[in-house]
């Protein structure tokens, strides 16, 4: 089974200031793997510019069986079609209603979609996180926990096989962020979808990640599954699972 995505001597950073150095790594298909590290380590950064976001200034990206050379080739949208994305700000567009924002990667990617099917396909996926209530609403008539669901169900509109999501239980309340667990664990069932995660949440880390990926000034620390990661002896791996504040 080949690997739904592979990072290999990714360099990047912003201007001239280099925030990954050196950062590779392959994911298994139907893996959980946890992007973990201080804050401003560089984690959404990987994250963008794995998605091609932001032009990385080195390596190479194997992506849904697409060779792409990091900074250089654009995600072709053929491959965007099959992956799904769950910024950290949720990245809801605010004039529209949940329904048009769950709707627009089918508009976009299945243009010849009947009205009527992406109305059933967009009321699925809005069920499946709990906001069928919501469908009619603005993103500004929501909460924190709920603009997250609606980003959620837009990001898994198109039943993608690579789900990237960036702190996504951040700010949520502990029931909120279980259930979001939840939901990505059934989504995985389901879709048999990978999943890399950025979340800073130990509860969720341990309810979640098979294995994580420690990254530490530009580089990465550990490459472990979650148990190895959770026994390591290395001091800053210890202390990020020991620590009692979140
Ligand atoms: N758009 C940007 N322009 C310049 N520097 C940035 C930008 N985004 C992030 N950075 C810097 O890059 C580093 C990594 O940031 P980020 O990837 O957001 O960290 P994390 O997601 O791990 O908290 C930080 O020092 C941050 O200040
Ligand atoms: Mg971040």
């Amino acid at each position: 089974m080949s690997s739904p995505l592979s990072v290999s001597h990714l360099k990047a950073g912003y201007g001239k200031k280099v925030v990954l150095s050196d950062i590779s790594f392959e994911m298994g298909k139907g893996e959980i793997r946890a992007i973990l590290g201080t804050s401003g380590c560089g984690k959404s950064t990987l994250l963008n510019n794995i998605l091609g976001l932001e032009k990385a200034m080195a390596g190479e990206i194997d992506i849904l069986e697409t060779h792409l050379r990091a900074g250089k080739d654009l995600v072709p949208i053929s491959v965007q079609k099959r992956m799904g994305v769950l910024f950290q700000s949720g990245a809801l567009l605010s004039s529209l209603s949940v329904f048009q924002n769950v709707a627009l990667p089918i508009r976009f990617h299945k243009p010849n979609t009947p009205e009527k099917t992406i109305r059933e396909i967009v009321a699925s996926r809005l069920e499946s996180v709990n906001m069928l209530h919501a469908i009619d609403k603005l993103p500004s008539e929501l909460s924190g926990g709920m603009k997250k669901r609606a980003a959620l169900a837009r990001a898994i509109a198109l039943d993608p096989e690579l789900l990237f999501c960036d702190e996504p239980s951040a700010g949520l309340d502990p029931v909120t962020s279980r259930s979001l667990d939840e939901l990505l664990l059934s989504l995985r069932e389901r879709l048999k979808l990978s999943l890399l995660i950025v979340t800073h949440e130990l509860d969720s880390i341990k309810t979640i990640a098979d294995r994580i990926l420690f990254l530490k000034t530009g580089d990465v620390l550990l490459d472990s599954t979650l148990k190895d990661g959770l026994e390591s002896n290395i001091a800053e791996v210890q202390e990020f699972f020991t620590r009692t504040v979140k």
